[in-house]
């Protein structure tokens, strides 16, 4: 970095990097940008030079060119009627600890090479943990416990997987690696993330455990009887992976039960909050978590519901052994005193990667700039929200409602041809974004609210356009005309 010739320009960069963003998210928030662009594919590809520029560019020109070739191709997430997979919700809290973050440059994969970071990860995992009413095991002032902030949900399982490969084969995994012998447990309701790390990590497929009649939540008994018949073929039963908050429905797998069961076995119990975790910080929505006391591991996507910007996923462990026992590999090269006293945290034994970017300081900032209390606020204001959409739904003739669970509302029509009509009007409507979804095998719409943006008002428009589709086939007449 040349101080002489970089850096003023970047400060300059920086201050209308800002005034974008700002009047970005203004236009967002009056609903002036489509939610999604209307481009086919190769648009912003063809817009742009095939080949790498020679000689450098000034930082003003390349980010008008963000605004003027990359952001009209973009979905925009921040959105208020972004109602597709589940939010991503951000804050400029959280922007503004993503750009501390990038000029620090830190990597913090052990307590040697980023003591600060390290320790502000411990006691900001610590604080949320407190903040969810989570078991006091899980902090790192328990001693065996603890949190760590992953990329994502997805990485948290396939680490939860490894350490409970490691607990289950005493240590064997590690040098003869899975022999066909380990098992993991979840239903089809669970996320694709943990068909992929059980993949991943060498288990391959395995038949997934039944539902509830007529819910989408494991069958406690039927996991019961799955286990029992795997010992008996000779397999080792390693780790149920359950949902509180699956992506489909939000549905809530009986922790109590299934935690009972995983003690009494002897199986790593790894919880995927990914979504709904968040919630939990209102004490009223507590109820999500009943039975968590039995987890070995616990993850939330601070990136979903909780103003921070993704990648932020906050997992926790009971067991820390295990996962850093499971993944730790040590060269001469990575060794330093404070390692070998064994009073650190390495987080580079609580993850796939070896190398880190510090990632505590957007929770920290995160945390403090909105305090629990915005915290809760956001999430009350769109449980509110996708209340008062349900409502509407329900109320609609013709349509029906088929789950209504926090901030998420999923819906059909009268026949599955009829809502699957809406959802291809609806895709080529770029004024709102939904799921098109299948549950119990009929075609459904799914509304998952929580953009940051997200107003009454919005709530009626989206509903507005929604119905205009299902009566005409098309926008309705307003919401076209608006835009
Ligand atoms: C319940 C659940 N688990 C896991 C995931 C995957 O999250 P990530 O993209 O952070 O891996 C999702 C994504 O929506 C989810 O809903």
């Amino acid at each position: 970095m040349s101080l002489g010739n970089e850096v003023e320009p970047f400060r300059a960069a920086v201050h209308e990097a800002v005034d974008h963003l700002v009047d970005h998210w203004r236009a967002l928030a009056d609903e002036r940008l489509p939610v999604e662009p209307l481009r086919a594919p190769g648009a912003t590809a063809a817009a742009l030079p095939a080949e790498p520029p020679e000689q450098g560019e000034p930082l003003d020109r390349i980010l008008q060119d963000t605004w003027d070739t990359v952001v009209p191709g973009l979905v925009h997430w921040q959105h208020p009627a972004f109602l597709a997979y589940y939010p991503t919700s951000n804050s400029p809290a959280s922007v503004l600890a993503e750009l501390v973050t990038a000029g620090l440059g830190v990597q913090g994969m052990m307590w040697a090479t980023g003591p600060a970071a390290t320790e502000l990860e411990q006691v900001v995992t610590d604080w949320l943990a407190q903040a969810l009413g989570l078991p006091g095991h899980f902090l790192h002032t328990s001693g065996n416990g603890g949190g760590v902030i992953q990329d994502s949900a997805s990485s948290a399982v396939l680490v939860a997987v490894v350490a409970a490969l490691h607990r289950a084969s005493h240590g064997r995994w590690r040098g003869h690696g899975t022999e066909g012998r380990y098992r993991l447990y979840r239903t089809d309701e669970a996320n694709s993330c943990v068909a992929k790390a059980a993949r991943v990590a060498g288990l391959g497929e395995s038949a997934a455990v039944p539902t509830l009649p007529g819910t989408a939540r494991m069958d406690p008994e039927a996991l019961r009887g799955r286990i029992a018949a795997d010992r008996r073929d000779g397999a080792v039963p390693a780790i149920v992976v359950a949902t509180v908050g699956t992506t489909n429905t939000c549905a809530v797998d009986p922790l109590a039960e299934i935690g009972r069961i995983c003690r009494e076995e002897g199986v790593w119990l790894h919880v995927d909050a990914a979504y709904a975790g968040s919630a939990a910080l209102c004490p009223e929505h507590r109820w999500l978590n009943d039975g968590v006391e039995a987890a070995d591991s616990y993850a939330v996507n601070a990136h979903k519901w909780m103003r921070t910007g993704t990648p932020c996923n906050v997992m926790w462990t009971a067991d820390r052994r295990s996962l850093t026992e499971a993944m730790s590999v040590s060269p001469a090269y990575l060794r330093n005193d404070a390692t070998d006293a064994g009073h650190v945290v390495d987080y580079r034994d609580w993850q796939i990667p070896l190398g880190r970017p510090m990632r505590a300081l957007k929770l920290w900032y995160v945390m403090r700039a909105h305090g629990l209390t915005g915290l809760r606020d956001a999430i009350r204001h769109d449980v509110r929200m996708a209340a008062l959409l349900a409502e509407l739904v329900a109320g609609e003739a013709g349509f029906h409602l088929v789950a209504h669970q926090l901030g998420l509302v999923v819906f059909r029509l009268d026949t599955d041809l009829r809502t699957r009509e809406v959802a291809e009007s609806l895709a080529g409507d770029p004024a709102v974004a939904l799921t098109a979804s299948a549950v119990d095998g009929r075609q459904v719409l799914r509304a998952a609210l929580g953009s940051p943006l997200l107003t009454e008002a919005t709530v009626h428009r989206v509903w507005h356009t929604i119905r205009g589709h299902a009566r005409s086939g098309g926008p309705a007449p307003a919401a076209a005309g608006a835009r």
